[in-house]
């Protein structure tokens, strides 16, 4: 990429000895001052490094090509773009924001197999090659506008375990790639490869193993009818946060033997991979405020005046962001959210069976069916962590609820990093330690903007 400055970035600085948290502290002080207590978001751009960081040491032979429909941030695509990252994109506005930052089109994959037919004129005018299929009315919408793309053939999986299903959507089964890989060839269209996605939120890595299998065998057809097959997209499916059960390196422990064994290094096969959720869930945390707030009596045990405890009541929470706006990730993600409170409870708290409901006038708008939390009142504030994956960008304004602000942060360790990686590249596994992010970056005494230059040479591609 090229001419990216710090204002682009748009983040304000860590000090050292202070974190993320910190800031929800700062910003909630801020607030409470006022009666302006809107729901923000604090993005730790610093977590996005530490997560390429750990991509890079599991899966060295994968490129990520971040998925930008997770969360497209300019300040997220702008920090994984210094970084080398690819990006896969789903439509012509993905790609239309992805180059304005100054990506160059080899580092994009059109990975949506069925494409509306001005957006893949778009995709060749703006000279994006690679870009994914399914079917045959996809090769030949392919073949009329776009006869020097790089098709990659997508195949179905066995996601019946993942939390979200794709497959149900997308893939074509093995039984129809020889069809397919055929027709290809019959239009003059160049197969360079074979993708997968085993469903968003996988919970079972062998998924994996068996996708990297069956793309083999496509691998092997697909060289059969003369086709160059050299790239293998694993796509995505990583966990993004710790609360998983599925750990990050569990599924890379599975993935890296069966690229050794189906695509060994010295094949030159290039791997890439389109991870969403792993890069962004754990660097944003959400913190709403609660507006209003009912004690629901409960009339039995509210007659019993021996009972003094928890039993009585129940408390319905309304904060102001629900499942209209960021937590439109419990509808679509099946996500299950629960807060922590700003305040720290006192260890005799008396806790209370809650219900915490969104802002905006309808019944589905809620976040918690059932959680325990103390007797809170209006104005206090509720935190949410491992909130950046499909929240802000599936939001919407129903009622009139504005989407939370965003403030993004980073140490300067972690940007000092960023600049590094952007003019030298990753570093080779012996020098990594020098890029250690301290788990803890910095206390900022004042929201300023960065002050280091980016390096004089434009900041290159490194993907490898
Ligand atoms: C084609 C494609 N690639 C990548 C992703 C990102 O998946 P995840 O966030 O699970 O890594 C998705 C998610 O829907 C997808 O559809």
């Amino acid at each position: 990429m090229n001419t990216a400055t710090p204002n682009d970035f748009d983040f304000s600085f860590l000090e050292e000895g202070f974190s993320a948290r910190d800031i929800v502290d700062q910003k909630i002080n801020e607030s409470s001052m006022t009666d302006d207590r809107d729901a923000f978001y604090i993005c730790d751009l610093g977590d996005v490094l530490k997560k390429h960081l750990r991509w890079a040491r599991a899966l060295p032979r994968v490129t990520p090509f971040y998925a930008v429909k997770c969360n497209d941030s300019r300040a997220v695509v702008m920090t994984l773009a210094s970084l080398g990252a690819g990006f896969d994109c789903a439509s012509k506005t993905e790609i239309q924001m992805v180059q304005s930052l100054g990506v160059d089109p080899s580092r994009i994959i059109y990975a949506n197999p069925c494409k509306q037919v001005s957006q893949i004129k778009y995709a060749s005018a703006h000279g994006v090659q690679m870009m994914t299929f399914d079917s045959e009315v996809e090769l030949m919408k392919v073949a009329r506008c776009h006869d020097s793309a790089k098709l990659v053939l997508r195949i179905a999986t066995d996601d019946s375990k993942a939390v979200c299903r794709l497959s149900v959507k997308f893939g074509a089964t093995l039984k129809a790639c020889r069809g397919l890989l055929e027709r290809a060839k019959e239009l003059g269209l160049d197969v360079i490869g074979v993708s997968f996605h085993v469903g968003s939120g996988c919970t079972d890595p062998e998924t994996y193993s068996q996708a990297i299998a069956d793309a083999r065998c496509v691998f092997d057809i697909g060289n059969e009818l003369g086709f160059n097959m050299d790239l293998l997209d694993i796509g995505g499916g990583f966990p993004g946060s710790e609360n998983t059960e599925l750990k990050f390196e569990e599924i890379t422990a599975v993935i890296s033997p069966a690229l050794d064994k189906y695509f060994p290094a010295e094949t030159g096969i290039r791997v890439i991979a389109e991870p969403g959720r792993f890069y962004v869930a754990s660097a944003y945390t959400l913190v709403v405020n609660i507006i209003a707030k009912k004690v629901i009596m409960d009339e039995e045990s509210a007659s019993d005046e021996e009972d003094e405890g928890t039993s009585d009541r129940t408390l319905m929470y309304y904060v102001n962001d629900g499942v209209y706006g960021s937590f439109n990730c419990i509808l679509y993600d099946h996500a299950h959210c629960l807060p922590t409170l700003h305040k720290k409870p006192k260890p005799d708290e008396v806790m209370y069976p809650c219900s915490i409901w969104g802002p905006t006038c309808d019944g589905l708008d809620r976040i918690v069916e059932q959680c325990y939390l103390p007797d809170l009142q209006v104005g206090d504030w509720l935190v949410f962590d491992n909130m950046g994956a499909y929240t802000v960008a599936a939001s919407s304004t129903f009622n009139g609820f504005q989407r939370p602000d965003i403030y993004y942060v980073m140490s300067r360790t972690a940007w000092q990093h960023v600049q590094q990686i952007c003019s030298q590249g990753m570093p080779a596994p012996a020098e990594e330690s020098c890029l250690e992010v301290p788990a803890c970056c910095g206390r900022e005494s004042s929201l300023e903007m960065p002050s280091l230059e980016m390096p004089a040479k434009p900041c290159q591609a490194h993907v490898v």
